[in-house]
């Protein structure tokens, strides 16, 4: 398997991401369960798959390479990519029974992918580039004229109760601003721009759809979930470096929020998402 040197950006990208798919991987049930269904709403717009060349952007530790893998059977391939060496070796192990797949560890945005693959897929892996001008026409470059890209981006913030509820709470104690890193997951939440973004990367027939999909946790679930937050994800940036006492009180006031929105033992929350799609 391939890997491609790191870029001076790709460095300080690829050693954040390290640092959290460590704590991810503790997660990564949970992580899996909340964003499948999300998933599933680019995938379907890849359309037929039977003998695709199929590259999964941010592929994670794999969890739709499987999928993708069967979608486009023995005479297919599908190649993941990810930065972050903890999900690559996670994402191998995980497919290594499957001869059609393999798992690259590099930077998406400037790794040279042969010309030839007739899709690019992506699962909440588009959002992370620091230049997403210059990484989008990269990934055009992957595409054979004709080829097909889906992808699932998260949208706006406020259309995130996850992230509305659990931010506010804790700001509301830390009275801090928000920080970047918890900024990053929605950089391509204007659909506008995305379209922009599509196509001057030399896309053409972008489609940018706004959904608005429902998550429901049991109240066992939303201790998973939160724990991933507070350790893994958007809370940790928002509490790091704080002192343990607003950090305690904090977590509280998240807590609180949470559980004031639990009813019959669940939580139904409404999460914003883009799917965009495109033809090269
Ligand atoms: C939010 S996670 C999503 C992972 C997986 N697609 C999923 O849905 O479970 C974003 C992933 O993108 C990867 N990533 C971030 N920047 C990347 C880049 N420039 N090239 C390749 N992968 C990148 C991260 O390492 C991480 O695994």
């Amino acid at each position: 398997m391939m890997t491609t040197p790191p870029s001076d950006v790709s460095v300080a990208v690829r050693r954040n991401w390290d640092e959290r798919a460590r704590r991810w991987l503790d997660y990564d049930d949970d992580m899996e369960r909340f964003a499948a269904p999300l998933g599933e709403l680019a995938l379907e717009r890849l359309g037929p798959c039977e003998g695709a060349r199929i590259i999964e952007v941010g592929c994670g530790t794999g969890g739709c390479l499987h999928t993708l893998a069967q979608r486009v059977g023995d005479t297919g391939r599908v190649t993941g990519v990810d930065i972050a060496a903890p999900m690559v070796e996670h994402a191998r192990r995980s497919v290594a029974n499957r001869a059609n797949v393999e798992v690259l560890h590099a930077d998406a945005s400037t790794h040279r992918f042969e010309p030839e693959h007739d899709a690019v897929f992506s699962r909440f892996g588009m959002m992370f580039f620091p230049h997403p001008e210059s990484a989008f026409r990269n990934i055009a470059r992957a595409l054979r004229p004709g080829g097909k890209i889906a992808f699932v981006c998260w949208d706006g913030i406020r259309t995130n109760e996850w992230f509305m509820i659990t931010g506010l709470a804790a700001m509301s104690v830390t009275r801090a601003p928000l920080a970047p890193a918890r900024r990053a997951p929605f950089s391509l939440s204007n659909p506008e721009r995305l379209r922009e973004l599509l196509a001057q990367a030399g896309f053409h027939s972008v489609h940018v759809a706004r959904r608005v999909e429902k998550t429901v946790m049991s109240e066992e679930d939303l201790e998973t979930r939160l724990k991933s937050s507070l350790e893994v994800t958007g809370l940790r940036e928002t509490l790091r470096g704080l002192p343990q006492d607003v950090r305690r009180r904090a977590v509280d006031a998240v807590r609180e929020a949470l559980w004031a929105r639990v009813s019959d033992g669940r939580i139904a929350l409404r999460v914003g998402v883009l799917v965009a799609e495109a033809t090269r």
